[in-house]
């Protein structure tokens, strides 16, 4: 880390020794005002507590490495991937969500999750499981300014919303919860699959341009995981009397459609004044993770901590079930769908010192 910002301070031509020492321990206070998030169950800190769906995790084991072992609504057993770059911006250890009356703006003001669990880019998507579209993310965005505006006064709440870095990290649902699930033939028999892709990315583009026309100026676009090796994919797959790899179709997919994601913060960055939005690439890591766990203290890649780790999450996952492991730490997956905290941290750290970098220092 050291070395690397060391480096990346010479090519910036930076001046300001002190910050030096700071970023050493990655916790540097930076110029990031906020974390502002959106996105699906892999980013959700408990938007859907307070929605009519079946897709909860409000409820133990979730939540039993977290700040006090309370369940959240987080799907993890701990803390997610936006609430450690929160920490390491050196703004709060964590994000509430906007739906979370526990909370009000003088807590949103600093970081704010508009994210919902089994969501999509894809109205469709959010559709399935009765959950929080994306346009509707974007209407609870707009909620928020106004209340940030009779906050903080209008001058600086614009500079809250122009410093702060807005992550957005959905898509994996649109694929498995729709595309390719038996509940939704509607969306396959419409497009090919790449076509879709399009389309999402289509939607992509329109919600980055709308954050942007509200405020945003640092965005990072995360992309897909390797989505066939979640446990869930995997166990199906074995069911279906194939062996227990990863499941290649959905890999292929992930690896495509992060193409034109990547492809697409690139055109952005070029072409819209101001905006500087990154790709955030998580697959190599995760993957790595996967083929050598032992360098990075895993155990376990295959199943999930939480029961049998094959197939549940949500209220499958739950305290009455006797196999969920005693150490959430030795595994890539925490059920059979969702990251461990563990895995959440490596992934932040890993964003820390590659894409994230650059708005360490403005
Ligand atoms: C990020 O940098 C820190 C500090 O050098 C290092 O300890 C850590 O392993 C790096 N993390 C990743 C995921 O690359
Ligand atoms: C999704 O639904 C919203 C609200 O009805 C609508 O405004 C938007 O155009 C829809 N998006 C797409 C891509 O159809």
């Amino acid at each position: 880390m050291f070395m690397f910002l060391h480096l990346f301070l010479l090519t910036l031509g930076a001046t300001t020794p002190t910050t030096t020492a700071t970023a050493d321990t990655a916790t540097a206070a930076g110029r990031v005002s906020a974390v502002i998030v959106f996105g699906d169950s892999s980013v959700d800190a408990g938007n859907n507590n307070a929605i009519r769906t079946v897709l909860k995790s409000n409820f133990r084991p979730y939540g039993r490495d977290f700040m006090g072992g309370r369940p959240t609504g987080r799907f993890c057993n701990g803390r997610l991937a936006t609430d450690f770059l929160s920490e390491r911006f050196g703004i709060k250890p964590s994000i509430p969500a906007y739906l979370d009356p526990a909370y009000d703006i003088s807590d949103f003001a600093t970081g704010v999750c508009f994210a919902s669990a089994g969501t999509g880019y894809d109205n469709a998507t959010s559709d399935v499981l009765s959950v929080i579209p994306l346009w509707m993310e974007l209407a609870y965005f707009k909620d928020y300014i106004t209340k940030l505006k009779s906050h903080l006064g209008p001058m600086k709440a614009t500079e809250t919303l122009n410093e702060a870095l807005y992550t957005i990290s959905v898509g994996t649902n649109d694929f498995l919860e729709n595309y390719y699930s038996s509940y939704s033939t509607r969306t396959s028999s419409r497009y090919s699959i790449g076509a879709y892709q399009d389309f999402l990315i289509h939607i992509a583009e329109k919600f980055i341009l709308d954050i942007h026309a509200l405020g945003a100026r640092k965005v990072s676009l995360t992309g897909l995981l390797p989505m066939g090796c979640l446990p869930l994919e995997r166990s199906t797959k074995a069911m279906s009397g194939k062996s227990t790899g990863c499941v290649e179709m959905y890999n292929k997919v992930a690896r495509d459609f992060n193409v034109k994601l990547k492809g697409l913060a690139g055109k952005l960055r070029s072409e819209v004044p101001e905006l500087r939005i990154v790709y955030s690439p998580l697959y190599d890591k995760l993957l790595d993770a996967i083929d050598h766990p032992s360098s990075y203290g895993f155990e376990n890649v295959d199943e999930g901590c939480c029961a049998t780790g094959m197939f549940e999450m949500g209220y499958l996952c739950n305290s009455w079930n006797p196999f969920t492991c005693p150490d959430a730490n030795k595994y890539v997956f925490w059920d059979a769908f969702h990251p461990t905290e563990r895995l959440n941290s490596i992934l932040a750290d890993y964003f820390m010192n590659t894409t994230l970098a650059e708005f360490l220092w403005s």
